[in-house]
């Protein structure tokens, strides 16, 4: 008999609940909500529930906050965490959502020791490496939502300034999540030509820097909050290649072990996602510039899972 996949969706808040929201809409899965408040995810998915009539779909949603619902999820999306408040340092966060993923984590893997963990919470590599840590996966099994939204960020800049489709730009952006990331022009074009015929190298240089300021641009637009409707849509596009075997190659934050010269870090970099999680880490050729970048990038990853560790 057929049997629908379950993704568990920890934090219901602005990610985790649009998230669930598109993985319904799209009939990807069945969706467990899960977050320390107990009503809020019950009446999110309860709501959601109620729009399945209208929009058409049968996956199965329920909400609490206790894990039991959650055993045997064929992925668990980590999407808790805490914005930084006034007066917190980045470091004061950084150990304070360690110990909510510590937490999460100890308790979705428990429950589903076969899941796949994407993690979504903040900051990104280093929250990647703690579920890692914490859950004893394989690491084929625990991966980092960044790269996609990234490049996705990346994309939507380049479609707006060609005026050109976004299904005709291909990218990719290597690197941690945050100022440090690293897309790559060498790797970036459009419907087959390099980017670097079509716009300048200045307003490439530009469109590169709003990029990598990109959640930031959201954020100070919000005034309460992150962005959420792109890191949702990047979170499924890794849980569809996942479920459906489709076998994509996106930029994940994956544990590079020896890959690219990176030892023990959790960095964004081209993997292809199947059923099993990560299939394979391709190592492309990068220029020296490049990969002096992405050196940098792995060095503040390293620098904040020391932080992180303390928590463990
Ligand atoms: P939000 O504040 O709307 O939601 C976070 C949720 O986590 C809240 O509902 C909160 O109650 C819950 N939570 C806190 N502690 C918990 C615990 N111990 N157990 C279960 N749930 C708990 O935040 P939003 O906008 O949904 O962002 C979530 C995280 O994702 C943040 O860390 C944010 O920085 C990060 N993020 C990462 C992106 C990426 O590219 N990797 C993109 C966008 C957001
Ligand atoms: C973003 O890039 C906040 O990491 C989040 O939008």
């Amino acid at each position: 008999m057929l049997k629908r996949k379950k993704v568990t969706v920890i934090g219901a808040g602005h990610v985790g609940a649009t998230a669930a929201q598109r993985l319904a809409e799209k009939e990807v899965a069945d969706v467990v909500l899960v977050d320390i408040e107990e009503d809020m995810p019950k009446g999110k998915a309860l709501d959601l529930a109620e729009a399945a009539p209208i929009y058409a779909y049968d996956s199965r949603l329920s909400g609490g906050a206790a894990y039991e619902e959650t055993a045997g999820s064929d992925i668990v999306v980590i999407t808790s965490g805490l914005p930084r408040k006034p007066g917190m340092s980045r470091d004061d966060l950084l150990r304070v959502n360690a110990k909510i993923v510590k937490e999460v984590t100890e308790k979705a893997a428990a429950k589903s020791p076969d899941a796949i963990l994407i993690v979504v919470s903040n900051p990104l590599d280093a929250m990647t490496y703690v579920a890692h840590r914490v859950s004893g996966f394989k690491k084929e099994r625990v991966l980092g939502m960044a790269g996609v939204l990234d490049a996705a960020r990346f994309k939507a800049f380049l479609s707006m300034e060609l005026n050109v489709s976004v299904e005709n730009i291909q990218t990719l952006v290597l690197g941690g999540h945050g100022d440090s990331m690293v897309p790559l022009l060498r790797y970036t074009t459009v419907s087959g030509i390099p980017v670097t015929a079509l716009i300048s190298k200045d307003r490439l240089d530009e469109i590169v820097q709003r990029t990598r300021a990109g959640g930031a641009e959201i954020v100070k637009l919000l005034k309460t909050g992150s962005a959420y409707y792109a890191p949702s849509a990047a979170i499924i596009e890794m849980v569809e290649s996942i479920l459906k075997d489709k076998n994509k190659i996106l930029p994940c934050s994956a544990l590079c072990t020896g890959e690219y010269k990176l030892n023990d870090v959790f960095i964004g970099v081209p993997v292809r996602l199947g059923h099993a999680g990560i299939a394979q880490i391709y190592e492309i050729n990068l220029t020296a510039e490049e990969a002096a970048a992405l050196n940098v990038s792995a060095s503040t990853v390293q620098d904040l899972c020391k932080i992180a560790s303390e928590v463990l």
